[in-house]
């Protein structure tokens, strides 16, 4: 399996790391033996080597192609969508940055990708949840996978649960704590009765939180996991500016001291039916499995027909999670083919 990787950040950087790693654990395990033919990042350009990059020295020369030594070639300004189309590669692996209005420049390479007949696995939230129907389509029509795995939740497999794990039920509806940097603020205003403007410096000073922390904070980031999971498990596209989305900038620790008062503990909650979603801060009982979830941990709880409640707690977020998410999805690729 020859693989494609836009996007060389932090998940992008920690997928080497995994497969250089894991190589021979993945050999002997699964006969598992992809190849990296091709890095593209935006500043650096395209670094290609058809018979495969040197993954330790990639790790080693981290987002400086520059140093990377050994038969290569190095456009700084490559027709990507070129590349995409005849590019000698099996899997496009989208890990470039997520942009929630347009979804671009992700969802046209994707495209490219499905149209050429080549598999794809993305970890960018912005052509999942924006495009999903269309590029399911074409995933279809052209006999290939389309696998999002670590766009929620990160590497806690909240898509093979719903999909694959309880595929025999229906899930009527769904609620969650997708946001990984809310939960931590939250939790330390709680524990440690930081103020909001506190507990985000903090949550910014450990990498959770980004310098703009709106689409984490007001509650977007989650808006648009929730429109990945109606579109994945409902069949029903919905964006996140369609859906009801507020945040947790209106909490302060007392508002939490005084729920914790009541049996009670703020959570920033997605809730999700076939029939509508919304995100929004709420007052939990702590008898609710996700009212235990504390940190920077995410946590899903599926409402099964048969089943009852489900509940999966896990990390969401962070270089290796979101690297397990694609190689787990590389894996199921290479089971199915
Ligand atoms: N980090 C997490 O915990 C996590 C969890 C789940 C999902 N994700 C998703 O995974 C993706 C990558 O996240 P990250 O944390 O690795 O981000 P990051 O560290 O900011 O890296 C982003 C990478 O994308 C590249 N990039 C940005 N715009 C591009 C463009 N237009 N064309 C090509 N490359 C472009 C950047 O290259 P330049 O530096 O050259 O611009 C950089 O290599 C995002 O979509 C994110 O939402 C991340």
């Amino acid at each position: 399996m020859r693989l494609f990787l836009i996007g060389f950040g932090t998940v992008g950087q920690s997928l080497i790391t995994l497969l250089h790693q894991r190589a021979d654990d993945l050999q002997a395990r699964y006969g598992f033996a992809p190849s990296l033919v091709g890095v593209y990042t935006r500043s650096q350009g395209l670094l290609y080597a058809p018979d495969g990059l040197d993954l330790a020295q990639l790790q080693a020369c981290a987002a400086h192609y520059a140093q990377y030594e050994g038969p290569h070639l190095h456009d700084f300004q490559p027709n990507v969508d070129r590349t995409l189309r005849d590019g000698g590669y099996d899997v496009l692996i989208e890990a470039s940055a997520t942009d929630l209005q347009t979804g671009q420049p992700a969802t046209d390479r994707i495209e490219r990708a499905l149209t050429s007949r080549k598999h794809v696995v993305t970890v960018n939230k912005g052509p999942i949840a924006l495009y999903y129907p269309r590029l399911r389509e074409l995933a279809r029509e052209h006999g290939v996978h389309l696998r999002y795995e670590g766009t929620v939740m990160a590497g806690t497999p909240s898509m093979a649960l719903a999909l694959e794990g309880l595929a025999a039920a229906r899930i009527r509806g769904l609620r969650g704590i997708l946001n990984g940097t809310t939960n931590y603020m939250l939790t330390q205003m709680e524990q440690e009765s930081l103020s909001y403007e506190q507990a985000l410096a903090q949550a910014q000073a450990l990498g959770y939180a980004e310098a703009d922390p709106t689409a984490d904070v007001d509650g977007w980031d989650a808006a648009g996991k929730a429109s990945i999971l109606s579109a994945a498990l409902f069949g029903v596209p919905r964006s996140p500016q369609a859906m009801s989305v507020s945040g947790i900038r209106h909490l302060s620790a007392a508002d939490l001291a005084e729920a914790r008062a009541q049996g009670r503990r703020y959570k920033l909650v997605v809730r999700l039916t076939p029939e509508g979603g919304q995100v929004q801060a709420e007052a939990l009982p702590l008898s609710d499995p996700l009212a235990g979830v504390m940190g920077g941990l995410n946590a899903i709880t599926l409402e099964t027909d048969l089943l009852g409640e489900v509940t999966l707690i896990g990390s969401g977020a962070g270089g290796t999670s979101t690297a397990t998410a694609i190689l787990n999805d590389l894996l199921a690729i290479h089971r199915a083919v």
